[in-house]
């Protein structure tokens, strides 16, 4: 099972850099291996980030890392390095996948994943018989579709909870994404896109790899980040977006309810950037209609990413 689906990163032509060393797609079945001694896949022990590339260039890539940096301070992890070799490495794979041939143009999907090492099996640390080991992937953008911005997504809101600040803290991404992965085979079961999840108290938190955002009456509002989410970076940018078109932006708690009645909701991220959701637990958002602040913070994200990565188009 899994050489096959090596098999078809092969013919995706997949790069992956484990700890410096590039893998070309040739070399995937041999060389692209993690241990079973590893942290990562004995108990989660690890940590990502994902950006995606606009013209072959990174989005906040730096901010994405200091992100990195902040998950690892929260589960007391000490990376092997520091952010810029995490950078140097990570638009070293970019460029070694858009050398190949036939992908000169494409955009990318990159993903680091940092695990806390391998060793003996057991929690404590002095079972580690290694650093952490990183290991960097570049697939085709493609590989992770969207629903067009004027379709939108179609959402549940889970039955299960995003973790407490004080478990498994939401803020640090990471590789523990079982709680989410749940949500959305659940919501995927019954015909949803993706889900949101509540927390205990039943106010909404954020989608399973996405933060969310709602419209009523002109102002925009988006859960704080002491409900218990990822500080998202897209989430970030349009809360800036806001401040700067005049866009009145209110960072409060809210449950379902509110999302059901109100003009405009959005979901964000670095792959979703701003994407409309059109329907929550069965019902129309809006009647169905896109709304102009959705539309407006949509163009807005495009001239930004724009003018920050100096694109040509
Ligand atoms: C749980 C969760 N919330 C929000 C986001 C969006 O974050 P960003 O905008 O930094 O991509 C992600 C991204 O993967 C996520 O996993």
């Amino acid at each position: 099972m899994a050489f096959s689906k090596q098999l078809s990163a092969k013919k995706r032509k997949t790069i992956i850099n484990i700890n410096g060393k590039i893998i070309p797609p040739e070399k995937l079945i041999e060389q692209a291996n993690v241990s079973v001694f590893d942290r990562s896949f004995l108990y989660g022990d690890s940590l990502y980030e994902v950006v995606r590339t606009y013209e072959g260039k990174p989005f906040r890539l730096k901010e994405h890392l200091l992100r990195m940096e902040k998950s690892a301070a929260l589960c007391q992890m000490k990376l092997s390095q520091g952010i810029k070799v995490y950078e140097r490495e990570m638009l070293k794979s970019i460029a070694a996948y858009r050398a190949q041939p036939g992908k000169k143009n494409e955009d990318v999907y990159v993903r680091i994943v940092v695990s806390r090492g391998s060793g003996k099996i057991g929690f404590g640390l002095k079972n580690l018989e290694s650093e952490c080991l990183y290991v960097i992937m570049v697939e085709p953008i493609s590989m992770f579709p969207n629903p067009p911005f004027g379709k939108g997504l179609n959402l549940q809101v889970s039955k299960r909870l995003r973790n407490h600040p004080k478990a498994v803290d939401p803020a640090m991404k990471s590789g523990n994404y079982l709680n989410n992965l749940l949500s959305y085979l659940t919501a995927a079961d019954a015909g949803y896109d993706d889900a949101l999840l509540p927390d205990q108290q039943g106010f909404i938190t954020e989608g399973t790899t996405f933060n969310i955002f709602y419209v009523k009456r002109g102002i925009v509002a988006t859960p704080p980040l002491d409900v218990g989410i990822l500080d998202g970076v897209t989430r970030r940018a349009i809360i800036n977006l806001c401040v700067e078109l005049g866009i009145p932006c209110r960072e409060v708690r809210f449950p379902k309810e509110y999302l059901y009645e109100a003009d405009e909701v959005f979901a964000s991220s670095s792959l979703k950037e701003v994407l409309p959701v059109m329907n929550l637990d069965g019902k129309k958002i809006n009647g169905g209609k896109i709304g102009t602040i959705s539309v407006t913070l949509k163009a807005a994200f495009e001239d930004l990413v724009k003018n920050e990565l100096k694109l040509n188009k």
